[in-house]
């Protein structure tokens, strides 16, 4: 019987914290019944003491999840810990997560404080998280560049104080395998209580090693990683879920534990993931890449033809890769739509709602006869974004590019329910477009980032505009999508007006934050 592997998920709370990925309660929620569905065993729903937004969406999604627990994170003050444990009040199964910065320089120039006096702190944390759940975890913040000395010290504390999960994050991203798994490996053995706790990890990527250094720890005896779905995270984010679940499943001769995860849903995660926060996924990522499982040399694919072992050390279907890919069109129903959706992770909250989804898909099929699921996740993204949240609506957009002209574009929009008219040349159609959508909306805010991705295969597929809006500091993404690009960008665009519009949206501290 092998050991179990808890998968602990903070795309978020960790994931959040890439700039511009802040998501809505609800977003939070639909990504959080994605996340159960697939089985992750501790789904940490975000910081509940960051702010307002942040403590609503710890509460639903306590509220919302029946089969994993859901964690709030809380630094090691009492403030924050009574946050955590009221909005976890309700969830069937809670977690608090505390946690304090142990390297010298932390504790010197960020805390301020003296290394007996971050025990104290630690210690006082995890007694009041433990009024609240008997489940509590605590993290040595930066323990990559932290003395192991001071490590065995302050863990030992705490698992006398409560905690039942140590978690030893690589918070810089600092570490390397060998000597990762080796700390790993010293603290069990040299804690004098340490079988009274579960060792986790949580590692960040700024060398690329997120995921190395997590399996290395592993090796050594953790038994619970935490992870992010398409490895979102603050900067260059943490190891990503589906590749420490697949290495560990597609090496079980190497490990003596694996994790209990539909590793089938993954793909579902990944795609709902992206769509939400904006972060489109690189076509060659491990896993859930459009190339992951795509093979271009004439020798790879007869060999994969002859025998698919000979290339391939996963099956794509196991990992959420649908075998044929078409699943709806023109003529399909109501009933197959609704279902469908709901597979993918939607639950639509009215009949209005569906109603909307639904004509936006025949919109669609009329256009596009092969509708795939990645081309109804675009939809529920569009979807999510309601009708009653949509300051700016587009009504019309006209373009005329020629050679030799300069690009021009007119655009009707309606603003808080004014119908609104501007017009802009460009260097492209697309410029020319958002230009002219300025002219209207009049935010000033920056242009950070403009990307297009095709959802599909195919000159009729949609393309998928990621958009980020840089405004005195607050910054966010949004998305469209379309099967003509010109329209996704505009699309795109006026989504990420509207989330400018909206007060209180902030989930995190953003740039420009202490
Ligand atoms: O990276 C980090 O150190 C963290 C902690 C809060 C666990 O995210
Ligand atoms: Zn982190």
């Amino acid at each position: 019987m092998k050991d179990k592997l808890i998968i602990f998920d903070t795309t978020l709370r960790d994931g959040e914290q890439s700039p511009g990925a802040s998501m809505t309660r609800d977003e939070k929620v639909r990504i959080a019944k994605a996340l159960e569905r697939m089985k992750v065993d501790v789904i940490e729903a975000g910081f509940p003491a960051a702010s307002a937004g942040d403590f609503e969406a710890v509460e639903a999604v306590a509220r919302a999840i029946k089969n994993s627990t859901v964690c709030g994170l809380a630094r090691a003050l009492d403030k924050d810990i009574d946050k955590a444990g009221a909005a976890l009040k309700d969830a069937k199964s809670a977690r608090i997560h505390t946690f304090i910065a142990t390297s010298p320089i932390h504790m010197k120039m960020k805390l301020q404080m003296q290394p007996d006096q971050v025990i104290e702190y630690a210690v006082r944390a995890v007694k009041r998280a433990r009024q609240y759940t008997d489940n509590v975890e605590f993290s040595p913040e930066d323990a990559g560049r932290s003395e192991e000395d001071f490590l065995c010290r302050i863990l030992e504390a705490v698992i006398d104080a409560g905690a039942s999960t140590l978690n030893i994050p690589d918070t810089v991203g600092y570490s390397l395998p060998e000597q990762f798994g080796a700390t790993i490996a010293n603290l069990i053995k040299r804690i004098p209580n340490s079988d009274k706790a579960v060792f986790s990890v949580h590692c960040h990527n700024d060398l690329g090693l997120a995921v190395a250094n997590s399996l290395s720890a592993v090796m050594n005896g953790a038994r619970q990683v935490e992870c992010t779905i398409n490895g979102l995270g603050e900067r260059a984010g943490n190891a990503s879920l589906e590749e420490v679940v697949m290495a560990v499943r597609t090496r079980q001769d190497m490990f003596t534990c694996d994790t209990t995860l539909d590793a089938r849903e993954i793909m579902t995660c990944s795609r709902l993931v992206s769509s939400i926060t904006g972060f489109p996924v690189q076509p060659n990522k491990a896993i859930v890449g459009a190339n992951a499982f795509a093979h271009e040399s004439g020798i790879h694919q007869d060999g994969v033809l002859k025998s698919r072992e000979t290339y391939e050390i996963m099956r794509a279907e196991d990992v959420g890769w649908a075998a044929n890919r078409m699943v709806m069109g023109k003529h399909s129903g109501r009933n197959a739509f609704k279902s469908r959706m709901t597979e993918l992770g939607f639950e639509f909250t009215s009949e209005e709602e569906l109603n909307d989804a639904f004509f936006r898909f025949k919109q669609l099929a009329d256009k596009k006869h092969e509708i795939f699921d990645e081309d109804l996740q675009a939809l529920i993204t569009e979807v999510s974004f309601h009708a009653e949240d949509e300051y700016v609506k587009l009504i019309a957009l006209s373009v005329c590019s020629e050679t030799g002209e300069v690009p021009h574009a007119k655009v009707t929009l309606r603003v808080d329910n004014k119908e609104l008219t501007g017009s802009a040349t460009g260097s492209g159609a697309v410029d020319a477009s958002l230009k002219a959508i300025e002219s209207v909306v009049n935010t000033k805010a920056i242009l950070e980032l403009y990307s297009v991705n095709n959802i599909t295969n195919g000159t009729d597929a949609q393309g998928e505009v990621t958009v980020r809006l840089d405004k005195a500091g607050r910054i966010v993404n949004g998305l469209g999508a379309d099967t003509d690009i010109v329209i996704a960008s505009a699309k795109a665009y006026i989504n990420a007006v509207n989330k400018l519009h909206v007060p209180n949206q902030r989930r995190h501290p953003q740039k420009g934050d202490v």
